[in-house]
Parts: C-alpha cells; structure tokens; sequence
C-alpha cells in the first residue's frame, strides 16, 4: 500500500512537471497572435495598395502616396511576424484577405479604423501575451508594428482632415519606409537611423 501510495505520488510529481515543461516551451496565446497579425497585417497591405489607386482614380495623389507607403510597411510587419511564427516551428495556412473599396473619404476613415484597433486593442493584447509567454521574437515583431501604427494613425487622421478642408496639397508629397521594421516617415523629415530599428536612412525605401 505504502509503495502503491509512493508511486502515485511519483506519478503525480512527474506527470505536473511534464504539464509545465510543455506549458513554457509551447506560447500557444503568441502563436495564435502572430497568426492573427499576419493576417491583419497582410490583409490591411492589400487594402490599401487598392485604397491607393482608388485615390489615383479620384485624383488625390498625395492620399495615395501615403496608402502606398503604409501598403509597404504592413507588408513589412507580415513579413517579421512570419518569421517570428517559423522561428516557432509553426506554418501560417492559406488564406485570401477580403475588405471593401469605397471612397476615398470613406476608405481613410476604415483605415483609421483599423489602425485604431490594432493600437488600442489587437497590438496592446499581443504585447501582454507575448511578454507573459517570454518571446523575445513576437516581442519585437509586435512592438516594431505597435509603434509604426500609431504613426499610420496620425498620418490617416491627418490625411482625413485634408481631404475635408480640401488641403490634400499640404499634404506629404513623399513618404520613407524602413524596410527592417516598417517605420513610416515624411520623407522631408527622416531620422539619420530609424527611431524603431536603427537601420541607416541610406535603406529606406522611398515612395515619391
Ligand atoms: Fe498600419
Ligand atoms: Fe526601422
């Protein structure tokens, strides 16, 4: 009885330790999340590489040399949550990405939409998780795009606000993306390195 009693507790011991061990080397939440992100991020790349030329269509140049630049820099951060992911061991499946072309007024209020939700809900929970789960990789992919939506969000606000007063022409009229973290700048205002990765300004990728 006495050793029946030993061996389950042994069991038992052994049996949580496993449970543990598995626990920490799977980050199931960041998986998932990197998933998500290469998603979102490879679907906003594409709408708005489509919300560009709809804005070339209505003849606001400058909108759309800013929806092509950000079209970049989410490509980018797809691109760094993909590795992040396979650095796992995990594939991403296959998926088509699906959105709709409206105005150009309306395409930039759903891109301020949507880089709303990715800084004050999607980003902020990735983080969270990320941290919590000790992946350095995700850490870094989540807060190179964390940090560059912010900016796409003030660019599109800004964007928007033009639009309405009929000022596009004050507008940007050349963007800089690094092509390392997706870092958006005005191009008549870069940084000599990027403020996010330290890649030299010499890399940027310009959209004129
Ligand atoms: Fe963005
Ligand atoms: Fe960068």
């Amino acid at each position: 009885m006495k050793t029946m009693m030993k061996n389950l507790m042994l069991f038992v011991f052994v049996s949580s330790v496993a449970l543990l061990g598995c626990k920490s080397s799977t980050p199931t939440k960041t998986i998932e999340n990197l998933k998500a992100g290469i998603k979102g991020e490879t679907t906003a790349s594409a709408k708005y590489a489509a919300f560009a030329q709809k804005a070339m269509e209505e003849g606001y140049d400058t909108i759309a040399k800013l929806f092509e630049a950000v079209s970049k820099a989410e490509a980018i951060h797809a691109d760094n949550h993909r590795k992040a992911l396979e650095d796992l061991g995990q594939k991403m499946e296959d998926f088509t990405p699906t959105f709709d072309v409206k105005s150009t007024a309306e395409n930039l209020q759903a891109a301020i939409d949507g880089e709303t939700y990715e800084t004050e809900t999607m980003y902020v929970q990735f983080l969270e998780d990320a941290n919590t789960e000790k992946v350095e990789q995700a850490i870094k992919s989540f807060t190179w795009a964390f940090d560059t939506e912010k900016k796409h969000l003030d660019f599109y606000t800004k964007a928007l606000e033009a639009l309405k007063l009929n000022k596009e022409n004050a507008l940007p009229s050349s963007y800089a993306v690094c092509p390392v973290c997706g870092n958006t700048y005005d191009n008549a205002s870069v940084d000599q390195n990027c403020a996010f990765c330290q890649a030299p300004k010499e890399k940027f990728i310009v959209i004129n």
